[in-house]
């Protein structure tokens, strides 16, 4: 099933989700969920807050479902090692139309629990490693906007309450 994306200014992308205990049959499907709308919604990465589900869970496939290998579900992710930067264009799917320049480490290792609640760890590079980045972000209740200058931050926020006043958003 397909859930509507939430957009920035709900406070749930804002408030840190819990951990993920059970990995029952309604995780499967809150799992089958995401990968839906986030294909739907033309993404890489999802983040149980942004179906309005406060759980540390998200779905990612870089590859944008042309490779079934590339999906990856992380249960409580956590970055145990970071090295190198990369600066480049990032996007969210709550923030559609706002793209910022962030930094990230070019290099990120996580570890985690897959769907089964098995533990794994994963080392990763460039735009992977981008988007495990940003989607642990989203768990602990941070948006990418939070890495960009105030300047720019407040210029989006700005863009935003004018796109809300006009029933845009
Ligand atoms: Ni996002």
């Amino acid at each position: 099933m397909i859930h509507p994306i939430v957009k920035y200014g709900d406070p749930v992308l804002e408030t840190p989700a819990k951990h993920v205990e059970k990995f029952d049959e309604g995780l499967q499907k809150l799992v089958a969920d995401m990968f839906e709308s986030m294909y739907a919604a033309n993404g890489v990465g999802l983040a149980a807050p942004q179906i309005g589900v406060s759980l540390r869970l998200s779905v990612i496939d870089v590859s944008n479902g042309k490779n079934p290998e590339a999906k990856i579900v992380c249960a409580n992710p956590i970055i145990v090692h970071v090295d190198g930067e990369q600066r480049e264009e990032e996007g969210c799917l709550s923030m559609p139309g706002f793209r910022a320049y962030v930094v990230r480490p070019l290099y990120v290792t996580i570890k985690a629990q897959d769907a089964a609640g098995k533990d794994f760890e994963m080392r990763s590079e460039g735009l992977l490693a981008r988007a495990f980045c940003h989607e642990i972000d989203h768990l602990g209740g941070t948006l990418f906007i939070q890495h960009v200058s105030m300047l720019k931050r407040d210029l989006i926020k700005r863009k935003i309450r004018k796109l809300k006043k006009a029933g845009d958003w």
